[in-house]
């Protein structure tokens, strides 16, 4: 009788369909709140830098962008040092920033700082303090270990995050896991554009809303649609303007012409970032700078090859459903070539996880246009779970199909754990539990060095 009861329990928690586990975990159907603006004032003191926030520098992880705001123009600078040199009379280091500021229908930014310090050491804590005497602010981050095949290295992973109290919830759980030493963001920051003309001053207290994790450990940022901020209408005809004044990425480092796609390096992982919103169609930037990045990433050197961008390929909601098929059309047989491990993408306000399947060999003649299970394909993971102001996306088309392993419709964030070349532990986690528990978690195989079929 035992094993009937477990199997009713079982029943109870995951209704069993032709696909993968639509969990049954059923949030309460309340709106998202946005925090009032009066919650994010600027920090105390005159010309105080505020936004801080911080992302890798270069290709390799000696490098870090620090990027932050003053009210009024002044030459801003970083000051750095080692948290714990040996030599206690160690010098301490100067940047000088770049400023840029922009104007936006009727609102005029602040003075966006960007400073890039070079030549760090790798796996070391550093100190840094932004700000003119007596108004200075400090923070801390962690450089990456060197890049080898071998290196563990843990990344959390948010997407379309807003201002809500929810997305506060989501933030605040994945600080509170300690593991979490990169956030891996895959679009839609500060829905700015869901608020009459833009309202510009909803980029400033995101910025002030995330500097508690984003001052202390790199995002890599991923543009999405709410990035775009093109709106003719009002005189706002250049995509994209406010995000690429306010996040600088490396993209140079990678040979890309564009902020929108580049990539990294970081411990045992290749991240390439891609832009579902700009042109990549072939003989674009995109598809060209894609086209030759690929063979230049080395799997002996970085076996965990990882994509962020936007709009999903594969996901079962039917809410932007489709969305990035044409995306999927022009790059899908290169990630089935180039075996990419994981792909991150947000967009649905949803959370889902797909099994390894690809979808390459259609050609408008032979009909084999169904998803099929490829141990070269990838993961794909949608997570556009933060929480922002647009609600849940609760309409899973029916039955779940069967590329779809899990899916939910709920909020939260997921925590990446590469543990070696072989293998990594990843994890989701729905904002309502405590960070311990795990709503759905597997073990990921290297499709290069072990590439088995994970059981899940
Ligand atoms: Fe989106």
């Amino acid at each position: 009788m035992w094993f009937l009861a477990i199997f009713f329990v079982l029943m109870h928690i995951v209704e069993l369909s032709n696909g993968g586990v639509t969990s049954n975990y059923v949030r309460k159907p309340e709106p998202s709140v946005d925090m009032p603006i009066e919650m994010f004032p600027p920090p105390a003191g005159h010309n105080a830098p505020e936004q801080v926030h911080i992302t890798q520098g270069d290709h390799e992880g000696r490098s870090m962008i620090i990027s932050w705001v003053t009210p009024l123009k002044h030459h801003g600078a970083v000051i750095y040092w080692e948290a714990e040199a040996k030599d206690s009379n160690q010098k301490k280091c100067k940047v000088r920033s770049r400023n840029t500021s922009y104007k936006y229908h009727n609102y005029t930014s602040g003075h966006i700082h960007h400073a890039t310090i070079k030549g760090l050491k790798h796996d070391t804590k550093y100190v840094y303090e932004l700000g003119q005497h007596p108004v200075t602010r400090r923070f801390y981050f962690t450089t990456p270990p060197k890049v080898g095949p071998d290196v563990p290295c843990t990344f959390g992973v948010i997407g379309d995050l807003g201002q809500t109290f929810d997305s506060n919830q989501t933030l605040e759980h994945y600080i509170s896991n300690p593991k979490g030493q990169a956030l891996l963001f895959v679009g839609d920051l500060s829905y700015a554009d869901d608020y009459p003309f833009h309202n510009n001053e909803r980029w400033d207290t995101w910025a002030r809303f995330v500097e508690k994790s984003t001052a202390y450990q790199p995002w890599i940022w991923t543009a999405g649609n709410h990035e775009i901020d093109f709106a003719p209408e009002i005189g706002e005809k250049i995509p994209f303007k406010p995000y690429t004044h306010r996040y600088h990425v490396p993209y140079q480092a990678s040979k890309s012409s564009s902020p929108l796609w580049y990539s990294i390096k970081r411990a045992s992982a290749y991240i390439i970032v891609l832009s579902s919103y700009s042109a990549y169609g072939k003989y674009t930037p995109q598809y060209d700078w894609l086209e030759q990045e690929f063979p230049k990433v080395n799997r002996k050197e970085t076996p965990w090859l990882i994509v962020l961008l936007h709009s999903p390929w594969y996901n079962s909601n039917n809410y932007h459903y489709m969305e990035g098929e044409s995306m999927r059309v022009m790059f899908e047989s290169w990630f089935v070539q180039y075996k990419v491990d994981l792909v991150f993408s947000g967009h649905v306000h949803a959370y889902e996880r797909s099994e390894r399947i690809s979808n390459v060999r259609y050609n408008i003649t032979d009909g084999l246009s169904t998803p099929i299970k490829d141990a070269s394909a990838p993961v794909y993971i949608t997570i556009g779970d933060g929480g922002n102001i647009e609600g849940i996306a609760n309409s899973f088309t029916e039955s779940q199909p069967s590329y779809s392993a899990y899916r939910e419709a709920s909020f939260g964030h997921a925590i990446l754990d590469i543990k070696n070349r072989t293998h990594a532990y990843y994890t989701w986690h729905r904002n309502q539990d405590n960070e311990p528990v795990v709503a759905d978690s597997t073990w990921f195989f290297n499709r290069y060095w072990y590439p088995e079929e994970e059981h899940n």
